[in-house]
């Protein structure tokens, strides 16, 4: 049932380009320039007239939440607030009638999560549900939603979902920003054209895994990792931390690159291994300052960079490549090395990566 992969994770990492592919498929016409989301459709006049949408999640969820806050922004320009559900359930949250919420979960059980949604639909909000598990729970209580299609994810840590999840919200993103005239027709365009080459770009990621685990075994008994990004992969840093946790008991934080400075630096010496995900997009120059300031301080830079970035490069000890891809959809092939690195260093600690413990696969219970 593990397909011949030695833990069902390796097997859900490397189904990634056929589960993207599913994802997209039958939604994204690339050629016609069509976007098909009956869900969505539905509800397209709310959501285009709406204030606000929030997003609510916990774990992985809310990472992919986090993405597409950036994005939404961008294509649509809505204010997006994401919220960890638990949070959010306990706060007394301001909620007007006709807000957006969007619940992202993978299994569409997690108690949080649901009990979130519960609420903020007694007080008239729209619900839309980014979900996995067809039926489920949160699936079942939204009003519409989009299923991510990733198939089962056997695996505690979440990584088929993550990039179901910044697909399908991606595309709805793409779809609204369209609708409302907030992105222009050639950036429409091109950014279905990047949707579409995404599983085989995930692929070519995929064909360097050998190079991902010999970085893995050198720095597997580091006690601390770091992990920075800036714009739509700072939260790319946080997934990647949150993996590592998880699947190898290593102690990591995800910081957007800028805050270093605000404290985390003081932690940087020669035993700290910081990964910084270092696409080429808007402000490369920025994170490559920053990938200065680690190197002067002794840190060991280890960094996802865009095929043929030398510069990026000379400023690393060890490199992940990626093939270029627009900033938009960067995260969906940035996310994978991490999930790789954070398997294989599982792995070489002789851990049980697919039930870590202490975790649940899904978090039924508060
Ligand atoms: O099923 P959900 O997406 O609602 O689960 C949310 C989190 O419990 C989940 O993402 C968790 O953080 C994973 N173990 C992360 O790998």
């Amino acid at each position: 049932e593990k397909g011949g992969y030695d833990h069902f994770m390796l097997k859900e990492i490397f189904e990634q380009p056929q589960t993207i592919y599913d994802c997209l498929r039958g939604r994204l016409d690339a050629v016609a320039g069509t976007i098909t989301m009956s869900g969505v459709q539905q509800y397209a006049e709310q959501i285009m007239q709406a204030n606000r949408i929030i997003m609510v999640a916990c774990g992985t969820s809310w990472h992919s939440g986090l993405v597409a806050e950036y994005i939404f922004e961008e294509l649509c320009r809505i204010n997006v607030e994401v919220e960890y559900a638990s949070e959010f359930r306990y706060r007394n949250p301001v909620i007007n009638k006709g807000d957006i919420i969007i619940a992202i979960s993978q299994s569409g059980e997690t108690a949080d999560t649901l009990v979130a949604i519960e609420t903020a639909k007694e007080k008239g909000a729209i619900i839309l549900g980014v979900v996995n598990v067809v039926g489920s729970s949160i699936a079942r209580i939204s009003h519409a939603g989009a299923y991510t299609h990733a198939g089962p994810e056997i695996g505690v840590a979440s990584t088929k979902a993550f990039t179901g999840q910044l697909a399908v919200l991606t595309m709805i993103a793409l779809k609204v920003g369209y609708m409302k005239g907030t992105i222009n027709e050639a950036r429409y365009r091109q950014l279905l054209n990047e949707l579409n080459e995404v599983p085989e770009k995930v692929a070519w990621v995929l064909n360097h895994h050998e190079h991902i685990k010999k970085i893995a075994e050198k720095y597997k008994d580091a006690r601390d990792f770091l992990y920075l990004g800036r714009g739509y992969n700072f939260a790319v840093a946080l997934e990647g931390a949150l993996k590592l946790k998880e699947i190898s008991y290593i102690h990591a934080e995800g910081y957007p690159a800028a805050e270093m400075k605000h404290g985390p630096i003081a932690l940087v010496d020669e035993n700290l291994p910081v990964v910084f995900i270092a696409t080429r997009d808007a402000y490369h120059e920025k994170i490559v300052s920053n990938m200065q300031e680690i190197k002067a301080r002794k840190g060991q830079v280890i960094s996802v960079i865009t095929e043929g970035d030398e510069h990026s490069a000379s400023l690393s000890q060890d490199v992940m490549v990626i093939p270029e891809a627009d900033e938009i959809v960067a995260p969906l092939l940035s996310v994978v090395p991490l999930q790789l690195l954070a398997y294989y260093i599982g792995v070489a600690k002789g851990l049980d990566v697919d039930k870590p413990r202490n975790l649940a696969k899904s978090v039924t219970v508060e």
